[in-house]
């Protein structure tokens, strides 16, 4: 059978927290690739660490969210760090899209859809007036007309994506349990994978308390 196939955030910026991530979480049963978001990018020492990582499916999640040329422009920007894949925000539009993809090369381009600390409330609240589902549907299909190689959605909108996205689907918004934390659109691991995700995103559930435990009780759980 095929390994289930996680990225760990590694949301910290502490390099001996994310050397301890990166090395509890390899593990024989699952396909492990990380993540490193705002908080590590961002971070005194991020940059430099990225670029000694070696054999390692690295997830650059940037959120591009610009005009098309700043976009493109940062994708070229980070280039010398051979990330597997790159984030950009579909809500940067379709010429955005596009205009990455004329430069991203080898590195697969992950359009982020609503996210998925956003629910139909939210959405209001920063005057979208169409539900989250509508939205992420028509973002969808926005990024298979830019030929992109994955997509960002909430486990609860799989279905939805399959049916005009036919490449990866990512989805961050993974709990064992109730607690939430920021997150508003979730679902267990193994409801996201029943439901047809190619990777779940995984931070604090894994990367909080004892990672060892953890990342056990996740194999089990998917057993
Ligand atoms: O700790 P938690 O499991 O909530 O982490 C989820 C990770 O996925 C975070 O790094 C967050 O930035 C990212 N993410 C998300 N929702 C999106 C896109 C990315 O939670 N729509």
């Amino acid at each position: 059978m095929n390994k289930k196939k996680i990225f760990v955030a590694c949301d910290s910026i502490n390099i001996s927290k994310i050397k301890e991530i990166i090395r509890k979480t390899e593990n024989s049963k699952l396909e492990v690739g990380y993540k490193f978001g705002l908080e590590f990018l961002n971070s005194k020492d991020g940059r430099k660490f990225i670029s000694k990582l070696k054999n390692k499916i690295i997830f650059g999640d940037y959120k591009f969210a610009d005009i098309p040329n700043t976009c493109a422009s940062a994708v070229k920007a980070v280039k010398d760090l051979n990330f597997n894949y790159l984030t950009i925000h579909i809500s940067s539009g379709l010429e955005a899209l596009k205009a990455v993809k004329k430069v991203s090369g080898k590195t697969k381009i992950i359009g982020v859809t609503i996210l998925t600390s956003l629910d139909n409330k939210s959405l209001k609240q920063i005057g979208y007036s169409k539900e989250v589902k509508k939205i992420v549907l028509e973002q969808a299909k926005l990024a298979n007309k830019a030929n992109l190689d994955a997509i960002v959605c909430s486990p609860n909108e799989v279905n939805l994506v399959k049916k005009v996205f036919k490449k990866e689907i990512i989805t961050p918004g993974i709990r064992f349990n109730s607690k939430e934390n920021d997150q508003k659109r979730i679902q267990t691991p193994k409801q996201a994978y029943k439901n047809g995700s190619d990777w779940l995103v995984i931070g604090r559930p894994i990367t909080k308390g004892n990672i060892n435990n953890n990342i056990k009780n996740l194999i089990n759980h998917l057993k």
